[in-house]
């Protein structure tokens, strides 16, 4: 594992846009793998403002989201995060982009989606993490973890920690998300970890060496191309 420690969020953002700028102008048609929350906010930030320069061109890229709520309302949605903070203001074609429909039969996006990754390789998967471990919606799990795309039911903590991002603050039950094999057949991973409530399980990742169901982004230690940014005060 490649790990850049930074000294402050802004810098790790900074340099989380800048590999992957460098993905996009090395390979213009390549396959993103995004991530939402808070994390990657400022990453996109950096990804506009560079397109807005001239400095980038999505139009040939593709992308598809780790995850989605199940059954939420529309503007609670990862698609509108993704709409409002990455794909309404650069150049990636909408047809371009894959997310889970919010609204559609689950059991049906499942399946559309486990179609799309039997015929597409994400080359630069960003990824943030959950306090307790999970990447995507790949919850900690005594009996294991799955490997294709699936339901995820939300544990309580995670739904609490997610709340502030629904008017309401009633999280879904249940989300679908890309499963630990889609994850890990992504070419390289950017793994972008911010904020207090982290420490633990970023500690297991940088120190631990054992792969556990109980921090699912210890798998990430299987991986053979993952760089790790985090500012260097969450690791001491
Ligand atoms: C959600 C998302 C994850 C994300 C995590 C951390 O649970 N499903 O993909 O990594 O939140 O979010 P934040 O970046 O807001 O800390």
């Amino acid at each position: 594992m490649n790990v850049i420690l930074t000294q402050s969020y802004e810098e790790s953002a900074r340099k989380g846009a800048e590999l992957i700028l460098d993905a996009v102008s090395r390979k213009p048609d390549l396959l993103l793998g995004l991530a939402t929350g808070e994390t990657p906010v400022a990453i996109y930030r950096r990804l506009c403002e560079a397109y807005q320069a001239g400095a980038a061109d999505f139009s040939r890229a593709s992308s598809v989201n780790l995850d989605e709520y199940v059954g939420c309302r529309e503007e609670d949605s990862y698609r509108r995060f993704m709409d409002e903070n990455l794909f309404s203001k650069i150049n990636i074609p909408r047809e371009n982009i894959t997310i889970a429909d919010y609204a559609a039969p689950p059991e049906a996006e499942v399946t559309r989606l486990r179609q799309f990754f039997e015929t597409h390789t994400v080359d630069l998967q960003l990824l943030g993490i959950g306090a307790n471990g999970h990447i995507g919606f790949n919850e900690p799990d005594h009996d294991g973890l799955e490997a294709p795309v699936h339901i995820s039911p939300l544990t309580q903590s995670t739904k609490e920690a997610n709340a502030h991002w629904f008017a309401d603050g009633a999280v879904p039950d249940r989300a679908i998300t890309m499963g630990m094999g889609d994850i890990l057949r992504a070419k390289s991973i950017l793994l972008v970890v911010k904020g207090e409530s982290k420490r633990a399980v970023l500690r297991e990742l940088l120190n631990g060496g054992k792969v556990t169901t109980n921090n699912p982004a210890t798998f990430l230690l299987l991986h053979p191309d993952v760089t790790l940014i985090t500012e260097e005060s969450l690791t001491v």
